[in-house]
């Protein structure tokens, strides 16, 4: 995570993740599911501004977006208790006792429901920003832990780039990256919540093992990647968001080196060669099929 300061305050960048593998690997007692996955966070972030705040409240509020993305469906983001940026703030006084206040202004970017982790990064960023700002002097591992408890994602947020991650997918496992990926993000203009993906799941009988997309990556071997990529949620996503089997069919036939679903979706890519096949493929897909993808980004593994 990366910040720095501000005349009366500070500045988070948050950036997104996708999933290059994502294996369920059984149903937990708890309700959760075991996974096997590998992150990557991408160059795509949401920014989130800290100030000090006399008055010992917290509160967030939203920089006014330009303009909507043309043909989203998606809500509208919350900007009380139970966005994950109050949560992380409220999270951390309890469990620190500090008691002053803090004024965050998110520039949101990553979109929602989208199998980006937009809420987790934003988790993670203000549990790093408040850290800092309010000198509370935790580690990066104490604040992974209380990440945990906001959502299974944010503790990757503290090892990112890139890492292999367990259990509820908050076990995690730096992972060193073999080269830059480069990747085109294409969002469908619905998202879908998580839980809804997880709940129609078959849990697989064989899981499919990452042994192999795991050392494809760290050698930095895109075409070997490409071909291993692979989402269990996927299917599932496809039958509850018809426009996710079309966008992938859409990226399929691109020439990318490979293309899958991140997350629980709805956000498909296709990981690239380099830069310039990476904004070949996104003109290619925009022109394309306009309608079925309301955003597309062209970015990078973060350094
Ligand atoms: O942890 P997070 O709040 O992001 O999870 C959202 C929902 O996704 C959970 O309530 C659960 O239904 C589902 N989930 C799961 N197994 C995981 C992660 C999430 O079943 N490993």
């Amino acid at each position: 995570m990366w910040s720095t300061r501000t005349a009366d305050g500070l500045v988070v960048r948050a950036p997104a993740k996708v999933n290059l593998f994502l294996e369920v690997l059984g149903k937990r007692p708890d309700g959760y599911h075991d996974l096997a996955t590998l992150l990557v966070a991408v160059s795509l972030y949401d920014t989130l501004e800290f100030k000090e705040d006399r008055s010992k409240a917290f509160g967030l509020d939203l920089v006014p977006q330009p303009e909507p993305a043309p043909r989203e469906d998606r809500p509208p983001l919350s900007t009380g208790p139970e966005n994950l940026v109050c949560r992380a703030a409220e999270l951390l006084r309890r469990r620190t006792g500090h008691e002053g206040g803090a004024r965050v202004r998110l520039h949101k970017r990553i979109p929602l429901a989208a199998g980006l982790a937009g809420g987790s990064t934003d988790a993670a960023a203000t549990l790093f920003g408040l850290n800092r700002l309010w000198r509370l002097g935790l580690t990066r591992e104490r604040l992974a832990e209380l990440g945990a408890e906001l959502g299974s994602d944010v503790p990757f947020f503290f090892s990112a780039p890139s890492a292999w991650c367990m259990g509820r997918g908050e076990i995690v496992t730096p992972l060193r990256l073999g080269g830059p990926l480069w990747l085109v993000l294409a969002c469908p203009p619905a998202g879908l919540s998580t839980a809804a993906v997880f709940q129609a799941l078959t849990v697989p009988a064989e899981p499919v093992d990452g042994t192999a997309v795991r050392s494809s990556v760290a050698r930095g071997d895109v075409e070997e990647t490409g071909r291993r990529l692979f989402n269990r949620l996927q299917p599932v996503a496809e039958r509850l968001c018809p426009p996710v089997a079309e966008v992938a069919r859409l990226l399929a036939g691109c020439g990318a080196a490979g293309s899958l679903m991140s997350g629980s979706g709805t956000t498909l890519f296709a990981l690239c060669r380099g830069p310039e096949e990476a904004r070949r493929i996104a003109s290619q897909v925009l022109s394309a099929r306009e309608k079925m993808i309301s955003r597309a980004y062209v970015v990078r593994s973060c350094c």
